[in-house]
């Protein structure tokens, strides 16, 4: 008998554990391919669009055009543009706003045009490569993976730095930054990983 009630009990706990394992599996991942295929529809939306942002014409006046030029070259190849520029809402180059949808909640880009009040013209050139190397901004949050900061991370101190003095020579728009709309447990998860 005893042995009849703690195979029960042993089964009915089995069942308890699978039940707990498919809620944690198929919520978070409900969760996800619905993220991801509403990802799908807006990238199909984007697909119509002819909009292709230009770069815009850098001023050089009394700075190191060399460097900026250094820098204007590294930007294309890093693809700022694509990102900080909403570009279905034909947007300013560089001024962000573009919305990053994710399971977790949408990202707005943030505007990182020299401007001193909206985008990243107080910044200093520490604060730049802290940002871009570790994913750390200068109020000392994390940022969202959405921003590739990983893959910044093995650039040289002074390819950061042209990328800053060319985005400084980059026309400064005042554009205030969307707010993130996400799930806040993310920053968490994102500090411990
Ligand atoms: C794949 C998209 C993507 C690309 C490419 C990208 N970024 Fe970003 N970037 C982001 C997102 C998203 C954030 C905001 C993250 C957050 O709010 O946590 C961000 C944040 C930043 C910030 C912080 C701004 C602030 O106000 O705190 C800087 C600076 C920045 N990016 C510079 C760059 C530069 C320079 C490049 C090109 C070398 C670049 N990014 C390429 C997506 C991108």
């Amino acid at each position: 008998m005893k042995i009849f009630i703690s195979k029960v009990w042993a089964y009915k706990h089995t069942r308890l554990i699978i039940g707990t394992l498919v809620v944690a599996i198929a919520v978070p991942g409900i969760y996800l391919i619905n993220g991801v295929s509403d990802n799908v529809q807006k990238m199909k939306a984007v697909e119509d669009v002819t909009y292709f942002p230009d770069y815009p014409a850098v001023n050089s006046q009394g700075k190191n055009l060399t460097l900026i030029k250094r820098g204007e070259y590294l930007a294309k190849a890093g693809d700022c543009i694509a990102c900080h520029t909403n570009t279905p809402e034909k947007g300013k180059t560089f001024a962000g706003g573009l919305p990053m949808v994710t399971p977790f909640g949408t990202i707005y880009t943030p505007n990182i045009t020299p401007d001193k009040k909206t985008g990243i013209g107080n910044w200093t050139d520490e604060q730049f490569i802290k940002a871009m190397r570790e994913g750390i901004s200068p109020s000392g949050h994390y940022y969202y993976p959405a921003f590739p900061y990983l893959y910044f991370s093995q650039v040289t101190t002074d390819d950061l730095k042209a990328i800053k003095a060319y985005l400084d020579s980059t026309p400064a728009i005042e554009q205030q930054n969307v707010k993130n709309d996400m799930l806040s447990t993310i920053r968490l998860a994102n500090f411990i990983f």
